[in-house]
């Protein structure tokens, strides 16, 4: 795949909320985990064209804090889904030189999925072609609040003043902060809502909405965002650089 992106710059970081699995298995008149496994193959697809792209950072949102209320069945299938794909990708995640982070609740995780994970993690620590961090049990308002107790210890010990509290200081105390705020944020299945993802982070990313479900976007439909993207002019508050026209 070679594609020309004209004068803007690609993304830095991707993420992406990857949503339509259970209506697309469901059309296909299947079982909504088989969307979630055909959801898990897309993954890879775009991964692919992420590295391709020579964009360094992707996060994708795996499973939030709210999925917990869908039924067991569901819950389990999506954990058992979630450790199956970190077995049989592990040697090729290895092989492109992919760092893989696991962001969210680590807690909530049964101790074997929790040792594989962070084996993964420090098995591919080094690697620095892309970072691809998938969040489990995560909501970015638990994020938020768990940033906010650190603080609070902090200065509950006289460590930290209400003053030297700074975006900075702040966003530093996030578990994501190892990864840089998403400049582009991409939602499949026609939904325009962050659904707690990234909520500090996305404060000024770009944002995408694409009626696809996700099992069903494709590396063209990926390039096409990209392609949007790269045609936006971002402001971050600023006056536009652009001249005006109504045309
Ligand atoms: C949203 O679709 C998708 C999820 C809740 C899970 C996403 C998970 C995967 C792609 C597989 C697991 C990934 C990894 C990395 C292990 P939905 O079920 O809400 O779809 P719907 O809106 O059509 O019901």
């Amino acid at each position: 795949m070679s594609r020309v992106w004209g004068s803007g710059e690609l993304p830095r970081h991707v993420a992406i909320i990857m949503d339509g699995n259970g209506r697309y298995a469901q059309n296909l008149g299947k079982s909504r985990l088989y969307g979630h496994k055909m959801g898990v193959r897309r993954l890879w697809d775009i991964l692919e064209a992420t590295l391709e792209a020579g964009i360094p950072y992707l996060s994708v949102f795996a499973f939030s804090t709210e999925n917990w209320q869908r039924p067991t069945k569901e819950v389990k299938g999506l954990f058992r889904i979630a450790r199956s794909t970190v077995r049989v990708y592990t040697p090729k995640i290895q092989s492109l030189g992919v760092r893989f982070l696991c962001i969210g609740n680590k807690r909530t995780l049964n101790p074997k999925d929790l040792q594989a994970i962070e084996r993964l993690e420090s098995d591919t620590s080094k690697n620095q072609k892309l970072t691809l961090a998938v969040a489990l049990d995560y909501g970015g308002r638990w994020e938020i609040l768990e940033a906010a107790r650190k603080a609070a210890e902090l200065a509950a010990k006289g460590e930290l003043l209400p003053e030297a509290l700074t975006e900075e200081r702040f966003g530093s105390m996030l578990q994501s902060a190892v990864i840089p705020d998403p400049d582009l944020l991409i939602r499949t299945g026609g939904e325009c809502r962050l659904s707690n993802f990234m909520l500090w982070q996305a404060a000024y990313s770009e944002l995408y909405f694409s009626q696809e479900l996700w099992p069903a976007f494709t590396k063209e439909h990926y390039l096409s965002a990209l392609e949007d993207y790269v045609g936006r002019e971002r402001r971050f508050g600023r006056v536009s650089k652009r001249p005006f026209s109504f045309a």
